[in-house]
């Protein structure tokens, strides 16, 4: 289960993006937004993140004009790893090395087709461990001197 959400800036990559996702034999719930009107991407970062860190999906997808907003929204959510990629190889990086659970892109930075391209690296890419997990292991002890988890 992969949950996918957008602010007006990323609204129709949203739609691209989750015929890819069925097209690929994914499950998608889509977080909205689901209209042309200007809306706050906090709303809809927080709710994607949220939904990911409860557990209701596996990971996530958010789309916003350059998916900066989107990413700062969706890290302030304990144990979100969102990782904001603009070329194929940061794509599969933000699995090898962050497993990055997930993916913003910019809807106004990459066109439809190339950001369904970067779903597909991220999605393709397989998390290493090893080394990386205690760089993780690190941002969850960030997260708990602050009190988040
Ligand atoms: C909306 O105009 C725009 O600010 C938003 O989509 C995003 O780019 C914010 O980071």
């Amino acid at each position: 289960m992969i949950v996918i959400g957008s602010d007006h800036g990323g609204l129709s990559h949203k739609s691209a993006i989750s015929s890819y996702l069925t097209a690929r034999g994914l499950e998608v719930i889509d977080a909205g937004t689901n209209g042309d009107a200007s809306v706050d991407y906090p709303d809809f970062g927080s709710k994607v993140a949220e939904m990911v860190a409860s557990g209701q999906a596996a990971s996530g997808i958010l789309v916003c004009g350059t998916g900066i907003g989107m990413s700062i929204a969706a890290n302030k959510v304990p144990g979100i790893r969102a990782a904001l990629v603009t070329d194929a190889f940061m794509a599969r990086m933000a699995k090898e090395h962050n497993t990055a659970n997930i993916l913003v892109l910019g809807g106004r930075v990459l066109d439809e087709q190339k950001a369904c391209e970067l779903v597909g690296a991220w999605l393709d890419a397989s998390f290493e461990g090893g080394r990386h997990q205690g760089r993780l292991d690190k941002i969850t002890e960030i997260e708990t001197k602050y009190n988040c988890r």
